[in-house]
């Protein structure tokens, strides 16, 4: 079992998708991956509210090491960090802030640099030794005879890797206890219903994990990956109480390649990662996010929904893969491929309250969602979590009633409206319709 008992998916900033291996710091002082871009990362957390809102970790991603070894160990690039990782670490718990880093488990990372195939022990010594909290294990270069083996091999040498690696961090868990982030179901294809969650977290200890591609900042790149979600919710669901599924790095207010998603996409996004329980890792530069989009990201009540106690993920209730689209017709066929218009569902605080997550993926269409909602008990509120005024009503029938029916208007995605709206109940809901 892992060494951490993550009590909340993880929140922070990391590096690769705004930064990727930016290493010519002549060239591109502000934006070349070195300590003063950490540095910056970190104080721009606390100064624009992120860290308070509980963004805390600053996650290095590949292309911080030397190319070489220095007496068998990793080193960071002495140009880009002269001060090295050890003081990195010191500067960011001054500021209450946690320090990730990224490895990788075969012979060299995926841009090339040293990887920890051979040297797991002393990997994770000097991770936990320089004050590392939170390591991202990629899983690039394992072996690098993969052509060779059977497909049984090939599934057991990240087994092998990333147990090895874990066994490293429960050896220094005496020194310090880190975050175990294994790319490993990245790296396995993208059927989610063959993985071996179980493993990762019992023998390889693993906290979270990437299960699927990585986030680009454009809607193609986000619409993939909900999609994904969608066709394996069910599967996805099922992992260990305290493991995470990792959906990739948030786009919201990222401007890589000069363009920022519009923003009911970028709700989008926050919503469905919270649904999901996603780490809520910023891959912009949030140095420079602009207004309209720092608030998406510290909307409250949609950091509330992805840290919630439970840890559980939302069920999908309609319009996903093995989902109905109505449950009225008890004959109707089961979907074979995930639907553009899903609805989501997520109990809360232990049950006393549900969140329900309206999505609407279509390019072109409005979509106008008539939801019923069926209820055991009396309704106590519904509220917007994405409205200015949360403490308005938005209870259909009125408070107190059984039987909520909300005809919720979904606009398109570049729509400059909502694209999701999150009700809290107090109950749960008995049946479902989307008409
Ligand atoms: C892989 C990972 C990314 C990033 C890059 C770095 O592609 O999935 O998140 O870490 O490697 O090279
Ligand atoms: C399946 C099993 C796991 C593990 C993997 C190996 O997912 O459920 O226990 O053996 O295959 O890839």
């Amino acid at each position: 079992d892992p060494v951490v008992d993550l009590a909340a998916p993880t929140m922070g900033f990391m590096s690769w998708e705004r930064f990727r291996c930016t290493i010519d710091c002549n060239d591109d002082p502000t934006h070349c991956i070195s300590e003063q871009l950490y540095q910056s990362m970190a104080d721009a957390l606390v100064l624009h509210g992120y860290a308070a809102a509980g963004y805390t970790q600053v996650s290095i991603d590949d292309c911080w090491t030397d190319h070489q070894r220095f007496q068998g160990r990793l080193q960071a690039d002495p140009t880009r960090f002269p001060h090295g990782i050890a003081a990195l670490a010191d500067y960011l718990h001054a500021a209450g802030l946690t320090l990730g880093i990224y490895g990788d488990a075969g012979i060299q990372t995926c841009g090339h640099y040293p990887g920890s195939q051979g040297y797991e022990d002393i990997d994770a010594r000097t991770f936990a030794e320089w004050g590392v909290d939170y390591i991202k294990l990629d899983g690039c270069h394992i072996d690098d005879d993969a052509t060779t083996t059977s497909s049984h091999e090939q599934g057991n040498k990240y087994r092998q890797r990333y147990v090895a690696f874990g066994a490293a961090m429960a050896k220094v868990s005496h020194i310090r206890n880190m975050t175990f982030s294994c790319s490993w179901p990245a790296y396995i294809g993208d059927n989610e219903t063959d993985k071996p969650f179980d493993v990762m977290y019992h023998q390889a200890g693993c906290n979270t994990w990437r299960n699927f591609k990585d986030i680009d900042n454009h809607w193609e790149s986000l619409s993939e990956i909900i999609l994904h979600w969608a066709d394996y919710w069910h599967e996805l669901q099922n992992i260990p109480t305290g493991s995470f599924n990792d959906a990739d790095m948030l786009i919201v207010g990222d401007d890589h390649y000069g363009t920022m998603l519009p923003r009911p996409q970028a709700q989008l996004q926050m919503g469905f990662w919270a649904m999901i329980a996603s780490p809520l890792l910023i891959g912009g530069d949030v140095r420079t996010i602009p207004e309209e989009y720092r608030k998406i990201l510290v909307n409250q009540h949609i950091i509330a929904v992805n840290q919630d106690v439970s840890r559980k993920q939302a069920y999908c209730v309609v319009g996903c893969k093995g989902t109905t689209n109505t449950d009225d017709d008890a004959f109707e066929e089961l979907r074979t491929t995930s639907a553009l218009k899903q609805v989501w569902s997520k109990t809360l605080q232990g049950g006393h309250s549900q969140a329900l997550g309206f999505f609407n993926l279509q390019e072109d269409d409005d979509a106008t969602i008539q939801y019923i909602y069926q209820l055991e008990g009396v309704v106590a509120q519904c509220v917007d979590l994405w409205s200015d005024d949360p403490n308005k009503d938005l209870c259909a029938q009125g408070k107190g009633a059984t039987t909520q029916q909300w005809d919720i208007h979904l606009l398109t995605k570049d729509d400059n409206h909502y694209s999701l709206q999150i009700q809290a109940l107090e109950m749960e809901p008995t049946s479902h319709r989307m008409l």
